[in-house]
């Protein structure tokens, strides 16, 4: 079942593109489209483009892109239905019921009510007989009531059912608490509670609804993992959530401080920070990162000083980085983490390393001398050697300069000494990142959620592939040149499926192709893909001419090379045949 193709095309009608997005983003007109910073990744120049006659949006920076329906689905973490339903409400256009599928949806909504029920359930029973060992261990650790309430920290009970009952009393069933993740299937096939004897953490994502759950171990057991959180579920993506950012979204305008801890976490509001929010235990991820990146301009990383910790610190920084935003790292000292820290010696100390967080030059420095005994000689050469190498990677020459100077008065060396091995070192990279350079160019590097992967071994199929779906989006009519042509004759998964949707809304209508046809059928990765086909390429000039040599090059590439042979040309090989093609495009423009 789905939403008739009149009534979507009547919300999107209602509902135009660049108004949809201008609450989100601030749009410049630029010739017919219109221009904007994207609000899916960090930039300084605008790369988001919003094309007001397909009534869709591309990012040529992060690859996103979509219909309004997408846009909406992405910026508000929403289902494709509840977008629809959403931005069909702002317009007046009633769904009629039974119209679309909404179980998924209606899962969704009991799965919220299950973990809003079990978070007052869990906060309840801290202050009972049962729970005060919880309440006691976090009054013991500095919390206060008022910080208790706030974040609504629980407790599970010990007993295997105690959750499970009170649900069941309240009218859910099992399957939709297993669902939720807060009760478990045992091998006999019963249910048991999934979160016992634990000081309870509800997550809460931005919007303030709860998702999911922490718990930690009661302190005087060692069985068991110190932490268990919700798995994945309908409503909680581990990839995507952030513990204390449904507080912290509004007080990080400036900076975020971001710890391991969810104990750090608390307490830190506590102590005033409540710009700060935890990992929930988890590399840092893209979507993290992202997410970040719509609230704020810096980020402080606090993680634990062990090697775990420092890993986790690079692997952020390299993830944050990638998204524009400007990393600093905070080494809290005697290997503490911040709420042990805090405690000891109080907000204002805290707030003084804050203050004084490294940069990431200062951090790399600081790092690299991590193990060694820089009081003797062996040992200064050996720092200064890694030091080299470490500003050897930064791009801002000032800075290099003011770092070599300051490591020179430092250790009693000749700048210019540093200077040459820091020049050395940058040249012999550069070397190597050319070199890839030009690999890359040769053979494009693609991320792991490309939507068409197969871009990597079949380069010029999957371009002749993307021409032909292209010219046909704009030149439905085209379709009737490609008789002996269909959906098969092409190799990669993505593009016989859009092919397919091209030629199925040619039938239709005005035969033109529209992107919010494709309704769920495609993941929001895919949309920006569609995206990219239909508004990245063009105008054609002589669109039969393109779709023939398109054809022509597919046709070459299934007797020349077999599949999963084309990524196994030889270079030039692989040149000359991209240079045809390239030849054929100026021809037809
Ligand atoms: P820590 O072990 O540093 O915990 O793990 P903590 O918050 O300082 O705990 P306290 O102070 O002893 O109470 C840091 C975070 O990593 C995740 C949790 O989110 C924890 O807060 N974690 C840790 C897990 O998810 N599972 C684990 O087994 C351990
Ligand atoms: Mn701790």
């Amino acid at each position: 079942m789905r939403i008739p193709d009149e009534v979507i095309m009547e919300i999107k009608y209602k509902n135009p593109i660049e108004e949809v997005i201008s609450p989100y983003v601030n749009l410049k007109r630029a010739g017919r489209n219109l221009n904007g910073l994207c609000p899916f990744h960090n930039e300084k120049t605008p790369s988001f483009t919003v094309y007001t006659d397909t009534g869709s949006f591309y990012c040529f920076g992060c690859g996103a892109g979509g219909d309004a329906f997408g846009f909406i689905r992405r910026i508000e973490n929403l289902d494709y239905i509840e977008a629809v339903k959403k931005l069909a409400d702002k317009a007046g256009v009633n769904i009629p019921e039974g119209d679309y599928d909404d179980s998924y949806l209606k899962l969704k909504g009991r799965i919220y009510e299950i973990n809003k029920e079990t978070a007052r359930f869990f906060h309840n029973y801290l202050f009972t007989d049962g729970g005060k060992w919880a309440l006691d261990y976090l009054l013991d650790r500095g919390l206060d009531i008022k910080s208790i309430k706030h974040f609504g920290l629980g407790a599970a009970p010990t007993e295997w059912d105690s959750l499970l009952k009170h649900l069941k009393a309240k009218g859910f069933y099992l399957n939709e608490m297993e669902q939720a993740n807060v009760i478990t299937k045992n091998s006999r096939g019963g249910y048991y509670d999934r979160f016992r004897n634990r000081v309870m953490f509800p997550i809460i994502e931005p919007s303030g609804r709860v998702v999911g759950f922490s718990g930690r171990r009661h302190p005087d057991e060692d069985k068991g993992g110190k932490y268990i959180n919700t798995s994945d579920t309908p409503v909680y993506k581990k990839s995507k959530t952030l513990f204390g950012f449904n507080f912290a979204k509004n007080h990080c305008s400036t900076r975020l401080l971001v710890v391991e801890g969810n104990m750090d976490v608390v307490s830190l509001h506590q102590a005033g920070f409540e710009n700060t929010i935890g990992t929930l235990g988890t590399a840092f991820t893209t979507e993290q990162a992202r997410m970040i990146a719509r609230y704020t301009n810096e980020i402080v990383l606090s993680f634990d000083s062990d090697a775990a910790g420092q890993k986790a610190v690079a692997r952020a920084t390299e993830v944050l980085s990638g998204s524009g935003l400007n990393v600093r790292v905070l080494s809290v000292p005697d290997g503490k983490d911040p709420d042990e820290f805090i405690k000891k010696n109080g907000a204002d100390r805290f707030k003084a390393l804050l203050e004084g967080a490294v940069n990431e030059i200062e951090y790399k420095l600081f790092a690299a001398a991590e193990g060694i005994d820089t009081a003797t000689a062996d040992g200064k050469a050996k720092y200064l050697k890694l030091a080299a190498e470490a500003l050897s990677s930064i791009n801002d020459p000032i800075a290099v300069d003011l770092y070599a100077g300051r490591l020179s008065q430092q250790y009693s060396i000749t700048k210019s000494v540093l200077v040459k091995e820091v020049t050395k070192m940058r040249q012999n990279k550069q070397r190597a990142n050319h070199k890839k350079q030009i690999q890359a160019a040769i053979k494009p590097v693609f991320t792991n959620n490309d939507p068409n992967p197969l871009k990597r071994t079949h380069q010029l199929g999957v371009a002749a592939e993307e021409e032909i779906i292209s010219v046909l989006m704009a030149h439905p009519d085209m379709f009737k040149i490609l008789t002996d042509f269909s959906e098969d004759d092409m190799i990669s998964p993505i593009n016989k499926r859009i092919f397919s949707a091209v030629k199925d809304a040619s039938l239709k209508g005005d035969g033109r192709f529209d992107i919010s046809l494709c309704g769920d059928d495609f993941s929001p990765e895919e949309m920006g893909y569609i995206a990219s086909l239909q508004n990245g390429k063009g105008p054609f000039a002589n669109p039969k001419q393109s779709i023939e040599d398109a054809v022509q090059v597919l046709k070459n590439e299934k007797t020349n090379a077999p599949p999963g042979e084309a990524g196994k040309l030889a270079d030039d090989e692989w040149a000359r045949q991209m240079q045809k093609m390239i030849e054929g495009k100026k021809r037809s423009n």
